[in-house]
């Protein structure tokens, strides 16, 4: 009988973790063999319920997918909670799991760590070369600290105690579970939610921010699900000799970016919004371009499945199911 490892998914209610718990559970791992607890029940900040839980249940994995996560918006009103919470968050659940024996570790950061005017495709060295973007650098110091605190367990414990934390930065994903929230969502939750309160109203069009310029690279979130499995598994020797002990994050990227004028005509077809789309160029753009370089991955053996039309048409489902 096949002996299937004991692992805890931290954030298996929010858009990343319970596309991995979907994605263990179809790949065959029991249910009985998946731990989730939600924020109610622990709350991941409280470094002693924390500890005890780790105590209690012994994991023999941990999926890092629990944050305070959000857009523009959240980030510029709540930068205290932004970095405290995920420090807290990450610390607490790194030295716990070091501390109960887990040897393998998965820690989600966010393409955000790279510096505001990085070289496109960011490549992963491009981390700590240049100031990063002011609006969410409080949660992007956070995740850098996230990506430290795996490598300095790694070089600290891992001969003594096999201890083999890794990280992976993804772009911008979308999906199932996202967040639609009208003031705190990303981009494309943001756009399905406007188009489709458009299409409620008859409105006969929507303005879309800037010019429509602007190149993205949006991820389906069930692609991620299978690119932080897929790390997760692969031999200690082939991640050590794709990685070093103080660059060790992989980007996981889609490998193809839109503008934001494609996508917004993507969305509104997929959410058949008849009206005009129009760009108000008085509005800023961002920056002109953020896009993954993937190469370390895609030769790690992953590659993004699900494009961007197919991705929209499962989310906007989704979203249907829940915001009718
Ligand atoms: N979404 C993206 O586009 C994107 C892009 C790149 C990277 N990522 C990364 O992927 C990871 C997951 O993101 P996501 O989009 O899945 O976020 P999400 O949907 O907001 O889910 C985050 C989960 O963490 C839980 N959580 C937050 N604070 C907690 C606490 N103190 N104690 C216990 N649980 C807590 C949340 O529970 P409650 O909702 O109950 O608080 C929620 O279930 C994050 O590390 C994020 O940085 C996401």
């Amino acid at each position: 009988m096949t002996q299937h490892p004991k692992i805890y998914v931290a954030g298996h209610r929010g858009m990343v973790g319970s596309a991995i718990v979907r994605h263990l559970l179809a790949n065959g791992h029991p249910a009985e063999s998946i731990v989730t607890r939600t924020h109610a029940e622990l709350d991941l900040t409280n470094q002693a319920a924390v500890c005890a839980f780790f105590v209690a249940e012994k994991p023999d994995q941990v999926y890092l997918a629990a944050a305070k996560v959000g857009g523009i918006h959240a980030n510029n009103t709540y930068p205290a909670e932004f970095i405290y919470q995920n420090l807290m968050i990450q610390a607490n659940v790194i030295d716990a799991a070091f501390r109960n024996g887990v040897q393998k570790l998965l820690f989600l950061g966010s393409s955000c760590i790279y510096p505001k005017l990085a070289d496109q495709p960011m490549r992963e060295d491009a981390l700590l070369t240049g100031a990063l973007e002011p609006t969410n650098e409080p949660y992007a110091i956070a995740k850098i600290a996230g990506i430290k605190l795996c490598e300095s367990y790694n070089r600290q414990y891992g001969a003594s105690h096999d201890v083999d934390y890794r990280s992976v930065m993804p772009t911008n994903l979308y999906g199932p579970g996202d967040n639609y929230h009208p003031e705190n969502s990303h981009v494309i939750p943001a756009l399905i939610r406007r188009f489709h309160e458009a299409k409620l109203a008859n409105a006969p069009s929507v303005a879309i921010w800037g010019t429509g310029t602007p190149k993205r690279e949006f991820l389906y979130v069930d692609d991620m699900a299978a690119a932080s499995v897929h790390v997760m598994n692969l031999p200690k020797a082939t991640y050590d000799r794709h990685t070093s002990p103080m660059l060790s994050h992989i980007n996981v990227g889609h490998g193809q970016d839109v503008s934001i004028a494609e996508a917004t005509q993507i969305i509104a077809q997929v959410v058949g919004y008849t009206g005009a789309v129009t760009f108000d160029a008085t509005k800023p753009d961002g920056t002109p371009r953020k896009w993954m370089d993937s190469s370390r991955i895609n030769s790690l053996g992953w590659q993004a499945k699900v494009n961007l039309r197919q991705g929209l048409n499962l989310a906007y489902q989704d979203f249907l199911k829940n915001h009718q």
